[in-house]
């Protein structure tokens, strides 16, 4: 299904829950338009809705925009070039295996092809992957941080239905956003140009707001196995 890319001026209209879980999608590429902050403000109110474990709500959201963003985007390239990493949590690809990295293989395929760069073409992908840093165009971003408890898997888990309450929301007023793992490498200069306390780690950022229907970005669909494939019933 394809998702409905035409913004909406107001937030009254929103698609029925069967339309929005299909429509959502990862936008890469936005249109620089910046959303009303009386729009953000209901998808916040939206996202503020997830569960959590034992009721913690451990969401702390920084919403960047402006001027702010742009001088965040020069210190993220900069860093980027530079490979000058500071995840506060591990992530590492080559951990995928067989149907897993299958999968993420399929993606590495779909997002090249998209943007046209060949696969051996460091450059290129290189170019292509530092547009996380640009946030795809968005004019506002997310970043999610969370306090740590523990060996952290349970308010990751948290932060994860936040985030998806967050994109729902979206998608359901014909927005849309991309949560980014690759904005969390650099949570050491992001915690601080935004001023947050290292009490606090960032998981990912979502990039948002009015998708660009002509970006290249935004020809990437990536499908789904189906239900029996991830589900054993037992009666
Ligand atoms: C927590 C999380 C982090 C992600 N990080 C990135 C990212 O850094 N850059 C990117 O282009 N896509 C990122 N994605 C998007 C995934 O590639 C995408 O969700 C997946 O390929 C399925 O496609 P769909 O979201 O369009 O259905 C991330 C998704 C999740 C859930």
């Amino acid at each position: 299904m394809t998702m409905n890319l035409v913004p909406p001026e107001t937030s009254s209209k929103t698609l029925s829950f069967k339309e929005t879980a299909r429509a959502r999608r990862s936008i890469r590429g936005f249109l620089d338009k910046p959303m009303p902050l009386s729009i953000i403000r209901e998808v916040l109110e939206d996202a503020q809705s997830a569960p959590s474990n034992c009721n913690t709500q451990p969401w702390n959201t920084h919403i960047v925009r402006g001027e702010k963003l742009r001088q965040l985007s020069k210190i993220l390239h900069a860093k980027n070039d530079a490979g000058e990493f500071s995840p506060d949590f591990s992530f590492d690809q080559n951990h995928f295996y067989g149907e897993y990295r299958k999968r993420n293989d399929a993606l590495g395929k779909a997002y090249y092809d998209a943007m046209n760069v060949m696969r051996e073409d460091k450059e290129g992908r290189h170019r292509v992957g530092a547009m996380n840093y640009s946030f795809f165009n968005a004019p506002q971003v997310a970043f999610l941080f969370m306090p740590s408890f523990g060996d952290n898997v349970r308010v990751a888990g948290d932060i994860g239905m936040y985030g998806q309450t967050f994109l729902l929301s979206l998608a359901a007023r014909g927005l849309g956003g991309i949560p980014q793992t690759a904005l969390g490498f650099f949570a050491g200069p992001i915690r601080e140009f935004l001023g947050v306390s290292d009490e606090f780690k960032l998981l990912f950022g979502i990039s948002f707001g009015y998708p660009d229907e002509s970006a290249p970005g935004n020809r990437i669909y990536m499908d789904r196995v189906p239900v029996d494939s991830s589900v054993t019933f037992h009666d």
